[in-house]
Protein backbone atom coordinates (compact mmCIF):
# COMPACT_ATOMS: atom_id res chain seq x y z
CA UNK A 1 0.00 0.00 0.00
CA UNK A 2 1.12 3.56 -0.46
CA UNK A 3 2.63 6.01 1.98
CA UNK A 4 -0.51 8.51 2.50
CA UNK A 5 1.88 11.40 2.58
CA UNK A 6 -1.30 13.77 3.57
CA UNK A 7 -1.32 12.11 6.35
CA UNK A 8 -1.92 13.84 9.92
CA UNK A 9 0.25 13.33 13.00
CA UNK A 10 -2.09 11.22 15.22
CA UNK A 11 -3.88 12.92 17.86
CA UNK A 12 -2.88 12.06 21.85
CA UNK A 13 -4.87 12.65 24.67
CA UNK A 14 -2.00 15.89 25.38
CA UNK A 15 -2.70 17.01 21.98
CA UNK A 16 -6.42 17.30 22.70
CA UNK A 17 -5.74 19.08 26.24
CA UNK A 18 -3.55 21.60 24.51
CA UNK A 19 -6.13 22.67 22.43
CA UNK A 20 -8.31 24.53 25.51
CA UNK A 21 -9.17 28.35 23.90
CA UNK A 22 -7.47 27.39 20.97
CA UNK A 23 -8.56 26.09 17.61
CA UNK A 24 -11.64 24.53 18.46
CA UNK A 25 -12.10 20.68 18.80
CA UNK A 26 -13.99 18.60 16.01
CA UNK A 27 -15.16 15.92 17.74
CA UNK A 28 -17.68 13.36 15.59
CA UNK A 29 -18.78 9.63 16.55
CA UNK A 30 -18.13 6.49 14.73
CA UNK A 31 -18.89 2.59 14.82
CA UNK A 32 -16.94 0.97 12.33
CA UNK A 33 -14.18 1.19 9.94
CA UNK A 34 -16.01 2.94 6.86
CA UNK A 35 -17.54 5.43 9.05
CA UNK A 36 -14.16 5.82 10.65
CA UNK A 37 -12.63 6.19 7.12
CA UNK A 38 -15.05 9.55 6.46
CA UNK A 39 -14.51 11.05 9.67
CA UNK A 40 -10.62 11.04 9.62
CA UNK A 41 -11.02 12.19 6.08
CA UNK A 42 -13.11 15.52 7.00
CA UNK A 43 -10.47 16.20 9.49
CA UNK A 44 -11.99 14.89 12.66
CA UNK A 45 -9.47 15.20 15.82
CA UNK A 46 -11.40 13.05 17.74
CA UNK A 47 -13.45 10.07 17.00
CA UNK A 48 -16.08 9.16 19.72
CA UNK A 49 -16.73 5.22 19.73
CA UNK A 50 -19.99 6.25 21.38
CA UNK A 51 -22.30 4.06 22.73
CA UNK A 52 -24.72 5.38 20.79
CA UNK A 53 -24.25 2.75 18.08
CA UNK A 54 -26.72 0.81 20.40
CA UNK A 55 -29.58 3.26 19.11
CA UNK A 56 -28.10 4.56 15.25
CA UNK A 57 -26.69 1.21 14.68
CA UNK A 58 -28.17 -1.60 16.72
CA UNK A 59 -31.31 -0.03 16.38
CA UNK A 60 -32.04 0.21 20.40
CA UNK A 61 -34.26 2.56 22.15
CA UNK A 62 -31.56 3.26 24.27
CA UNK A 63 -27.58 3.16 25.04
CA UNK A 64 -28.64 1.17 28.41
CA UNK A 65 -28.50 -2.22 26.13
CA UNK A 66 -24.81 -2.14 24.90
CA UNK A 67 -21.58 -4.34 26.72
CA UNK A 68 -18.22 -3.92 26.93
CA UNK A 69 -18.17 -6.75 24.59
CA UNK A 70 -20.27 -4.65 21.67
CA UNK A 71 -18.16 -1.43 21.94
CA UNK A 72 -14.78 -3.30 21.91
CA UNK A 73 -15.91 -4.87 18.81
CA UNK A 74 -17.16 -1.67 17.20
CA UNK A 75 -14.00 0.37 18.81
CA UNK A 76 -11.75 -2.61 16.47
CA UNK A 77 -13.08 -2.42 14.15
CA UNK A 78 -12.84 1.99 14.26
CA UNK A 79 -9.14 1.52 15.15
CA UNK A 80 -8.57 -0.93 11.94
CA UNK A 81 -8.81 2.27 9.92
CA UNK A 82 -6.39 3.82 11.59
CA UNK A 83 -7.48 6.92 11.70
CA UNK A 84 -4.95 10.45 12.88
CA UNK A 85 -7.79 11.54 14.84
CA UNK A 86 -7.90 9.91 18.86
CA UNK A 87 -10.29 7.05 19.17
CA UNK A 88 -12.23 7.42 22.13
CA UNK A 89 -13.95 4.32 23.74
CA UNK A 90 -17.42 4.79 24.75
CA UNK A 91 -17.55 3.45 29.01
CA UNK A 92 -20.90 0.90 28.39
CA UNK A 93 -23.44 1.44 31.35
CA UNK A 94 -22.60 -1.04 34.67
CA UNK A 95 -18.94 -1.08 33.04
CA UNK A 96 -17.73 1.51 35.57
CA UNK A 97 -20.04 1.71 38.07
CA UNK A 98 -19.86 -1.15 40.76
CA UNK A 99 -15.80 -0.72 41.42
CA UNK A 100 -13.01 0.40 40.57
CA UNK A 101 -11.54 -2.81 39.70
CA UNK A 102 -13.57 -3.77 36.98
CA UNK A 103 -13.62 -0.26 35.31
CA UNK A 104 -9.84 -0.71 35.08
CA UNK A 105 -10.40 -4.15 33.77
CA UNK A 106 -13.41 -2.81 31.06
CA UNK A 107 -11.39 0.23 30.24
CA UNK A 108 -8.40 -2.13 29.88
CA UNK A 109 -10.44 -4.07 27.18
CA UNK A 110 -11.20 -0.85 25.17
CA UNK A 111 -8.03 0.13 25.26
CA UNK A 112 -6.01 -3.63 24.35
CA UNK A 113 -8.71 -5.22 22.77
CA UNK A 114 -10.57 -2.25 21.20
CA UNK A 115 -7.40 0.32 19.78
CA UNK A 116 -8.63 3.11 22.16
CA UNK A 117 -6.52 6.20 23.12
CA UNK A 118 -8.79 7.09 25.91
CA UNK A 119 -12.06 6.41 27.29
CA UNK A 120 -14.79 8.41 28.00
CA UNK A 121 -17.42 8.11 31.46
CA UNK A 122 -20.68 9.63 32.30
CA UNK A 123 -21.06 11.58 35.24
CA UNK A 124 -19.30 13.81 38.86
CA UNK A 125 -18.09 13.62 41.95
CA UNK A 126 -20.03 10.06 42.42
CA UNK A 127 -18.03 8.35 39.59
CA UNK A 128 -14.50 9.96 40.87
CA UNK A 129 -13.64 6.62 42.43
CA UNK A 130 -13.52 5.15 38.95
CA UNK A 131 -12.44 7.57 37.20
CA UNK A 132 -9.15 7.83 39.07
CA UNK A 133 -8.69 4.52 39.17
CA UNK A 134 -8.96 4.78 35.31
CA UNK A 135 -6.41 7.10 35.29
CA UNK A 136 -4.36 5.72 37.92
CA UNK A 137 -3.79 2.82 35.24
CA UNK A 138 -2.40 5.41 32.52
CA UNK A 139 -5.25 5.32 30.33
CA UNK A 140 -6.62 9.00 29.35
CA UNK A 141 -9.61 9.80 30.85
CA UNK A 142 -13.02 11.99 29.05
CA UNK A 143 -15.79 13.13 31.41
CA UNK A 144 -19.29 13.57 30.24
CA UNK A 145 -21.76 15.59 32.09
CA UNK A 146 -25.08 17.20 31.88
CA UNK A 147 -27.91 14.97 30.05
CA UNK A 148 -26.25 12.27 30.92
CA UNK A 149 -27.66 9.16 28.56
CA UNK A 150 -27.07 6.32 30.22
CA UNK A 151 -29.12 8.06 33.64
CA UNK A 152 -32.23 7.82 31.08
CA UNK A 153 -34.43 6.49 33.90
CA UNK A 154 -33.11 8.53 36.97
CA UNK A 155 -33.53 11.68 34.81
CA UNK A 156 -37.06 10.65 33.94
CA UNK A 157 -36.33 10.95 30.58
CA UNK A 158 -33.58 12.99 28.00
CA UNK A 159 -34.23 16.81 29.86
CA UNK A 160 -31.15 19.45 29.66
CA UNK A 161 -29.48 20.11 32.92
CA UNK A 162 -28.53 22.27 34.84
CA UNK A 163 -31.28 24.76 34.70
CA UNK A 164 -32.07 25.54 37.99
CA UNK A 165 -29.22 27.84 39.53
CA UNK A 166 -28.65 24.95 42.13
CA UNK A 167 -28.29 22.26 39.93
CA UNK A 168 -25.91 24.30 37.51
CA UNK A 169 -23.78 25.17 40.38
CA UNK A 170 -23.55 21.48 41.20
CA UNK A 171 -22.20 20.95 37.46
CA UNK A 172 -19.65 23.37 37.55
CA UNK A 173 -18.26 21.72 40.55
CA UNK A 174 -18.10 18.03 38.86
CA UNK A 175 -16.44 19.95 36.25
CA UNK A 176 -14.36 21.14 38.27
CA UNK A 177 -13.45 17.77 39.98
CA UNK A 178 -13.13 16.01 37.34
CA UNK A 179 -10.38 18.44 36.22
CA UNK A 180 -8.54 17.85 39.51
CA UNK A 181 -8.47 14.09 39.44
CA UNK A 182 -7.30 14.32 35.42
CA UNK A 183 -9.34 13.85 33.09
CA UNK A 184 -8.29 15.82 29.36
CA UNK A 185 -11.57 16.83 28.12
CA UNK A 186 -15.02 17.03 29.22
CA UNK A 187 -18.12 16.32 26.76
CA UNK A 188 -21.09 18.73 28.14
CA UNK A 189 -24.50 17.80 26.80
CA UNK A 190 -27.66 19.38 26.92
CA UNK A 191 -26.98 22.16 29.37
CA UNK A 192 -27.80 25.89 28.47
CA UNK A 193 -25.25 27.50 26.94
CA UNK A 194 -24.29 30.20 29.79
CA UNK A 195 -24.05 26.94 32.06
CA UNK A 196 -21.57 25.03 29.42
CA UNK A 197 -20.02 28.99 29.59
CA UNK A 198 -18.80 29.39 33.09
CA UNK A 199 -17.57 25.54 33.05
CA UNK A 200 -15.88 26.20 29.62
CA UNK A 201 -14.43 29.61 31.80
CA UNK A 202 -13.41 27.49 35.14
CA UNK A 203 -11.42 24.57 33.94
CA UNK A 204 -8.00 24.45 32.28
CA UNK A 205 -9.41 21.72 29.70
CA UNK A 206 -11.47 22.03 26.94
CA UNK A 207 -15.15 21.28 26.82
CA UNK A 208 -16.84 19.34 23.94
CA UNK A 209 -20.34 20.55 23.25
CA UNK A 210 -23.35 18.93 21.95
CA UNK A 211 -26.45 20.85 23.04
CA UNK A 212 -24.45 23.15 24.62
CA UNK A 213 -24.40 26.25 23.07
CA UNK A 214 -21.44 27.93 21.10
CA UNK A 215 -18.80 29.02 23.76
CA UNK A 216 -17.29 25.08 24.58
CA UNK A 217 -14.00 24.41 23.51
CA UNK A 218 -15.28 22.45 20.78
CA UNK A 219 -18.59 20.26 19.34
CA UNK A 220 -19.27 16.71 18.67
CA UNK A 221 -22.07 15.73 17.20
CA UNK A 222 -23.27 11.74 15.94
CA UNK A 223 -22.10 10.75 12.56
CA UNK A 224 -25.70 9.38 11.53
CA UNK A 225 -27.34 12.60 12.63
CA UNK A 226 -24.68 14.70 10.38
CA UNK A 227 -25.04 12.98 7.88
CA UNK A 228 -28.32 12.20 7.45
CA UNK A 229 -27.76 8.57 7.90
CA UNK A 230 -30.33 7.76 10.43
CA UNK A 231 -33.37 5.24 9.89
CA UNK A 232 -35.62 8.71 10.31
CA UNK A 233 -36.02 9.01 13.79
CA UNK A 234 -36.79 12.40 16.05
CA UNK A 235 -33.92 14.41 15.92
CA UNK A 236 -32.68 16.42 18.66
CA UNK A 237 -32.55 20.71 18.16
CA UNK A 238 -29.42 20.67 18.53
CA UNK A 239 -28.73 18.84 15.59
CA UNK A 240 -27.91 19.81 12.12
CA UNK A 241 -28.04 17.93 9.42
CA UNK A 242 -25.23 18.69 6.42
CA UNK A 243 -26.29 15.84 4.04
CA UNK A 244 -29.25 13.02 3.39
CA UNK A 245 -27.29 10.07 2.92
CA UNK A 246 -29.87 7.53 3.40
CA UNK A 247 -32.30 9.41 0.64
CA UNK A 248 -28.86 9.41 -1.48
CA UNK A 249 -28.66 5.61 -0.47
CA UNK A 250 -32.26 4.80 -1.12
CA UNK A 251 -32.15 6.50 -5.07
CA UNK A 252 -29.20 4.40 -5.63
CA UNK A 253 -30.39 1.16 -4.49
CA UNK A 254 -33.91 2.27 -6.74
CA UNK A 255 -31.71 2.76 -9.49
CA UNK A 256 -30.01 -0.46 -9.16
CA UNK A 257 -33.33 -2.67 -9.05
CA UNK A 258 -34.70 -0.63 -12.20
CA UNK A 259 -31.58 -1.38 -14.16
CA UNK A 260 -31.66 -5.21 -13.33
CA UNK A 261 -35.48 -5.17 -14.17
CA UNK A 262 -35.03 -3.51 -17.44
CA UNK A 263 -31.68 -5.57 -18.07
CA UNK A 264 -29.13 -2.82 -18.45
CA UNK A 265 -27.12 -4.19 -15.42
CA UNK A 266 -24.70 -5.87 -15.62
CA UNK A 267 -23.19 -4.09 -18.76
CA UNK A 268 -20.58 -5.76 -21.08
CA UNK A 269 -17.48 -4.02 -19.35
CA UNK A 270 -19.55 -5.20 -16.03
CA UNK A 271 -19.09 -9.11 -16.86
CA UNK A 272 -16.06 -11.73 -17.07
CA UNK A 273 -15.58 -13.23 -19.96
CA UNK A 274 -13.43 -16.76 -20.79
CA UNK A 275 -11.10 -17.00 -23.42
CA UNK A 276 -12.36 -17.80 -26.94
CA UNK A 277 -10.74 -21.34 -27.00
CA UNK A 278 -12.10 -22.49 -23.77
CA UNK A 279 -15.83 -21.04 -24.43
CA UNK A 280 -15.38 -23.47 -27.74
CA UNK A 281 -13.94 -26.61 -26.03
CA UNK A 282 -16.50 -25.65 -23.12
CA UNK A 283 -19.69 -25.44 -25.90
CA UNK A 284 -18.20 -28.93 -27.28
CA UNK A 285 -18.55 -30.70 -23.83
CA UNK A 286 -21.56 -29.24 -22.77
CA UNK A 287 -23.03 -31.17 -26.35
CA UNK A 288 -22.15 -34.66 -26.05
CA UNK A 289 -22.52 -35.46 -29.71
CA UNK A 290 -19.07 -33.19 -29.68
CA UNK A 291 -17.90 -35.33 -26.51
CA UNK A 292 -15.20 -36.75 -28.95
CA UNK A 293 -14.14 -33.58 -30.79
CA UNK A 294 -13.67 -31.89 -27.12
CA UNK A 295 -11.30 -34.73 -26.35
CA UNK A 296 -9.23 -34.41 -29.43
CA UNK A 297 -9.21 -30.29 -29.07
CA UNK A 298 -8.05 -30.61 -25.19
CA UNK A 299 -5.65 -33.42 -26.28
CA UNK A 300 -3.93 -30.73 -28.92
CA UNK A 301 -3.81 -27.58 -26.62
CA UNK A 302 -0.59 -25.52 -26.48
O1 LIG B 1 -22.46 8.04 22.68
C1 LIG B 1 -22.38 9.15 22.16
O2 LIG B 1 -22.59 9.34 20.96
C2 LIG B 1 -22.02 10.27 23.03
C3 LIG B 1 -22.04 11.65 22.42
C4 LIG B 1 -23.43 12.07 22.20
C5 LIG B 1 -21.26 12.61 23.22
O3 LIG B 1 -21.76 10.08 24.16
Amino acid sequence: MMADSNRRKPMTAPMVAARKGGQKLRMITAYDAPTAHIADRAGADIILVGDSVANVVLGHDDTLAVSVEVMVHHTAAVARAKPSALIVGDMPWLSYHTSPQDTVANAGMLVRDGGAGAVKLEGGRKRLPMITAVLDAEIPAMGHLGLTPQSVHSMGGYRVQGKEAQAAYELISDAKALEDAGVFAIVLEGVPDVVAQLVTDEITIPTIGIGAGTHCDGQVLVFHDVTGLGAGEYLPKFVRQYAQLADDAVAAIESFFADIESGAFPSEEETYHMPAESEAILHKLSNPSDHFLADEAMEHRP
